[in-house]
């Protein structure tokens, strides 16, 4: 909760409202990392999944990566991070699932090697933002074609206008976020509490 209200205080403080519903938080998490506050995130994550038997972090290049990092760290599991393929170069040895970014206007196939996702894996997905959840969805699509646990995502923020976040909660997808965001314009946020 402590660090829930202080993560919340860093959107209010420091996050830009850009046009097209994005949130601009270069200074801490998509550009320059705040380490000491991504490892209290990390903590925040690790707590929150502790009474879980996790024993993989999946995420997404790139700002998934530290997150995942640091809720690693405190975890003591390995962190796996898809790869985002532009060419269609599909090989027996990768889980491959295409997704489009309505925010960075692009298509591309996340792929995680078969070599460190499999059956046995009871995994945690981890990201920085969900918005309409095209890049969570193609991250659960491999989890599955792995034969391998889902239990559950931690997103370090989830803009619940997008409806992403509902969408999977509705099909039962254990979906945990650290600021969830009601609303944005470009001179006032909300909270959904
Ligand atoms: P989308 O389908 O609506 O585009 O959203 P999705 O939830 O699939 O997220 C897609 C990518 O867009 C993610 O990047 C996510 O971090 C980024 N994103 C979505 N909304 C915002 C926003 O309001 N602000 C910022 N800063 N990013 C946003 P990714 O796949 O994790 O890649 P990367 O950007 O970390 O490299």
């Amino acid at each position: 909760m402590v660090f829930i209200k202080a993560l919340e205080e860093k959107i209010l403080k420091e996050g830009k409202v850009l046009p097209g519903n994005v949130l601009k938080v270069d200074g801490f998490l998509n550009h320059r990392i705040d380490v000491g506050f991504i490892m209290e995130m990390g903590k925040e994550i690790s707590e929150i999944y502790k009474n879980e038997p996790v024993n993989k972090i999946l995420t997404i290049e790139s700002s998934g990566i530290a997150i995942a990092f640091a809720a690693a760290t405190y975890m003591n599991v390995p962190v796996v991070f898809a790869k985002k393929n532009k060419s269609s170069n599909i090989s027996d040895n990768l889980y491959s699932s295409p997704v489009t970014s309505f925010t960075h206007k692009n298509t591309y196939d996340a792929v995680v090697s078969k070599d460190f996702l499999g059956k046995d894996d009871r995994v945690i997905i981890v990201d920085d933002f969900l918005a309409r959840g095209n890049a969570l969805n193609g991250l659960i699509d491999i989890v599955n074609q792995a034969g391998a646990e889902l239990l559950g995502c931690a997103i370090a923020i989830e803009k619940g206008f997008q409806n992403g976040g509902d969408a999977l909660r509705e099909q039962g997808v254990r979906v945990e976020s650290l600021a969830l965001i009601e609303s944005m314009t470009e001179d006032s946020l909300t909270f959904r509490r």
